[in-house]
């Protein structure tokens, strides 16, 4: 193997620059090129594919900062349509122009579903990001528990609680890719966002409701108990409106203020989705989810009643008492935390190996247990895949939540602490002491990365 091509594709992440590095690090070792694709399988579809060589003379370019947010080769949610032979083709020509021999896809669950055509014409493997956390399997044979079921001439998935009776014996330590890059970072932000507006909340006596990405994946949403929420809403569990109405009241009673986590993607026991009012979806289907926290603040005011409110002496209009925060795309960029740019640079690493050792449609993953910590592992795509060929987002396991206090469950807890307990560096601490009021900053703009990998970028004759 003499060249490889890489490329970061799906919504970004902190660490994918790490993911980066730990692959070109594998990779010059063993004296193989490594070219970067821009902008995801965007690339691809532009017949000069624009690239980059990320490790001339088998030396990293400096441009390449595990400390770094974001990707230095850009994504885009652009996928393969493997039906679309004529692309299909074109794809097959620029990867043999580009000389490549293998390639590395960085990215989460959609880009697993859309990188199984180029395996035919490549050997290519996924390294793992997400900050949703939701690539993986609770369990070896979990796809299978998805069927589809007929409804108004069309088909729907659904998953089938226990068919196989394969989670019974459910087990942290047997997860597969336990935890993706990228998700302790936003959980930082997630719960410094909770904790910052608790006190306001407090002084206020208002209820908060703070919305966290993830779709329709619970584990944002659950990693914001580090920030003491008094309830957490997940899209995994659907609530019963009155009920979480009536939790409302309680605490309010007791502390005179709440906050309230929800996922963007929460659903009501009457089957309402909160966050997707909007209709529409993004190029590779997902529907695109916002306004969960909004609606949710307007359904609890008029299940709770104005009176609650307008009786406390606090305020002169009820719907003052709400107020609403997304934590939005801060969740999704910045600079990675130590666990995230540690395990990323490993597990890019591990990708990087794979193809050497021959693998194809594979998948680097991260494994944990209780006797050896973190470890690098290999999977099999299709482990992944249903019985349809479909890759579904992973949902947290049911024994992560408990459902009648609305909070995270024992079992939950366990899950996040191997993650969580020494995931900020003493570094990254410091680091924001020394940067952020730096006194250049207020002297000097913003210099982008993309400016420089403009200078370098290249492309193929045609
Ligand atoms: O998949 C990652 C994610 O951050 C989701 O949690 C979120 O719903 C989505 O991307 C947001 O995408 P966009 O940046 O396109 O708004």
């Amino acid at each position: 193997m003499k060249r490889i091509g890489i490329l970061t594709a799906g919504g970004d992440t902190p660490a994918l620059n790490a993911t980066i590095l730990g692959a070109v690090r594998s990779a010059n070792e063993a004296h193989v090129e490594v070219v970067g694709l821009l902008n995801g399988f965007a690339s691809f579809f532009q017949a000069r594919a624009p690239h980059v060589i990320l490790n001339p003379l088998f030396q990293a370019i400096p441009q390449l900062d595990p400390t770094r947010g974001g990707t230095i080769l850009g994504s885009s949610r652009t996928y393969v349509n493997d039906e679309d032979q004529t692309l299909l083709q074109l794809i097959a020509k620029r990867i043999e122009s580009l000389q490549l021999d293998g390639l590395i896809c960085i990215g989460g669950d959609g880009t697993l579903n859309g990188l199984q055509p180029i395996c035919d014409m490549v050997p290519t493997v996924l390294a793992p990001k997400t900050i949703d956390n939701d690539l993986g399997l609770n369990f070896i044979g979990e796809a299978d528990q998805w069927v589809k079921d007929s409804q108004n001439e069309g088909e729907e998935y659904r998953k089938d609680p226990h068919p196989t009776g394969l989670d019974e014996n459910f087990e942290i330590q047997k997860m597969i890719n336990y935890a993706t890059p990228g998700y302790a970072t936003a959980v930082y932000e997630v719960a410094e966002g909770v904790r910052r507006v608790r006190t306001t909340a407090e002084s206020h006596h208002r209820v908060a409701v703070i919305e966290v990405m993830g779709r329709h994946s619970g584990y944002l949403a659950l990693g914001s108990s580090y920030g003491q929420p008094d309830m957490v809403l997940i899209p995994e569990y659907q609530f019963n409106i009155e009920e979480v109405a009536e939790r409302v009241r309680q605490i309010y009673r007791h502390q005179q203020h709440a906050v309230i986590v929800c996922g963007e993607g929460i659903v009501g026991d009457d089957g309402r989705e909160y966050g997707a009012t909007s209709g529409s979806t993004d190029p590779s289907g997902n529907v695109l989810l916002t306004g969960a926290a909004a609606n949710l603040a307007e359904s609890l005011l008029e299940s709770i009643g104005e009176d609650f409110f307008l009786s406390s002496g606090h305020f002169q209009s009820a719907k003052s008492a709400f107020f609403t925060r997304k934590v939005g795309h801060t969740q999704r960029g910045g600079r990675p935390l130590q666990f995230d740019r540690f395990y990323a640079s490993q597990l890019g690493g591990n990708a990087t190996e794979m193809l050497l050792d021959g693998e194809n449609n594979s998948v680097s993953t991260l494994q944990w247990d209780p006797e050896s910590g973190f470890t690098v592992d290999r999977h099999d795509a299709s482990l992944f895949r249903d019985k349809f060929g479909e890759i579904h987002a992973r949902t947290i396991h049911p024994t992560f939540y408990n459902s009648s206090l609305l909070q995270i469950s024992e079992q939950g807890r366990q899950y996040l602490h191997p993650i969580f307990a020494g995931a900020i560096g003493a570094e990254d601490t410091e680091f924001i002491r020394q940067s952020l009021f730096d006194f250049g900053n207020l002297y000097h703009g913003y210099k982008s990365v993309n400016v420089e990998i403009a200078k370098l970028t290249r492309y193929l004759e045609t």
